[in-house]
């Protein structure tokens, strides 16, 4: 099963990946854990001219672009597929519903030309469940900065501002609007156990796991929609563009 990860930066990607890694262990499950952009030793190299501060102040879109896919495919081919093949589950901090967001959305690149340069890199590869960690992109620039300002390192794309952030985040309710069966939207505006409780239910159904004691009822959000219905274990899923 492929699980990916989305969000604002400074929605708690990493560390509800890390807790829901060793939670999963736990309950038996094959569990590898990965990154984009990075995640391989050339996808490494990648991340380093992507997000380096320096060097890389002069990128232009397209090349940025060619490089988060480059990292793609190469993640996929050496690490996610195989993974998966041999049954196990992998979770993957980012993925395609990023570079919609942001290279898309975010910086205006055309989303049609998008979708072809990402299938080719992906060779269609579609993750099952996609976790989007809700937070305002006010609120995540607020997290982001004080991270930084505690040791957290700033890299070139921290670099933008609300504006940028709010079309994003923009871009990722579209996204979310039109996968409705593919994303689970989870309200991330609250302590990191309280989210990775509701990450766990969330889950529950697709990975036999207990299901967490519930927390007392909330207002539902009207964009978020939340699945339970399980799916079955099969080969990955494609996209129609391969
Ligand atoms: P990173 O330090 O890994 O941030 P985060 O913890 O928020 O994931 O930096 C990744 C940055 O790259 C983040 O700002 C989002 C951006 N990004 C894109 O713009 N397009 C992409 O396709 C991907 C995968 C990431």
């Amino acid at each position: 099963m492929f699980i990916t990860f989305e969000g604002m930066d400074g929605s708690g990607k990493t560390t509800q990946i890390a807790e829901l890694t060793a939670y999963l262990r736990q309950h038996h499950h094959r569990v590898l854990t990965t990154r984009e952009p990075g995640g391989t030793a050339i996808g490494d190299q990648i991340r380093a001219v992507l997000l380096d501060n320096k060097e890389s102040a002069e990128m232009h879109p397209h090349a940025e672009l060619l490089l988060f896919c480059a990292s793609r495919a190469q993640l996929v081919g050496q690490v996610i597929l195989p993974h998966l093949q041999a049954g196990g589950v992998v979770i993957c901090d980012r993925f395609i519903d990023s570079t919609y967001a942001y290279q898309g959305y975010g910086h205006g690149l055309n989303l049609d030309t998008l979708r072809h340069i990402i299938t080719f890199a992906t060779g269609g590869l579609l993750p099952d469940v996609t976790i989007f960690l809700d937070i305002s992109p006010r609120k995540a620039l607020e997290r982001r900065a004080k991270a930084t300002l505690f040791g957290d390192e700033y890299n070139r794309l921290d670099d933008m501002a609300l504006p940028f952030h709010e079309k994003v985040y923009a871009g990722y309710q579209n996204l979310i609007l039109a996968q409705p069966d593919r994303f689970i939207v989870v309200d991330a505006d609250a302590t990191p156990d309280v989210v990775q409780t509701r990450i766990r239910a969330a889950l529950a159904p697709y990975l036999q796991l207990p299901m967490p004691p519930s927390e007392p009822p909330r207002a539902p959000k009207s964009s978020s929609k939340q699945k339970t219905a399980p799916i079955k274990k099969k080969a990955p899923r494609k996209d129609n563009l391969s």
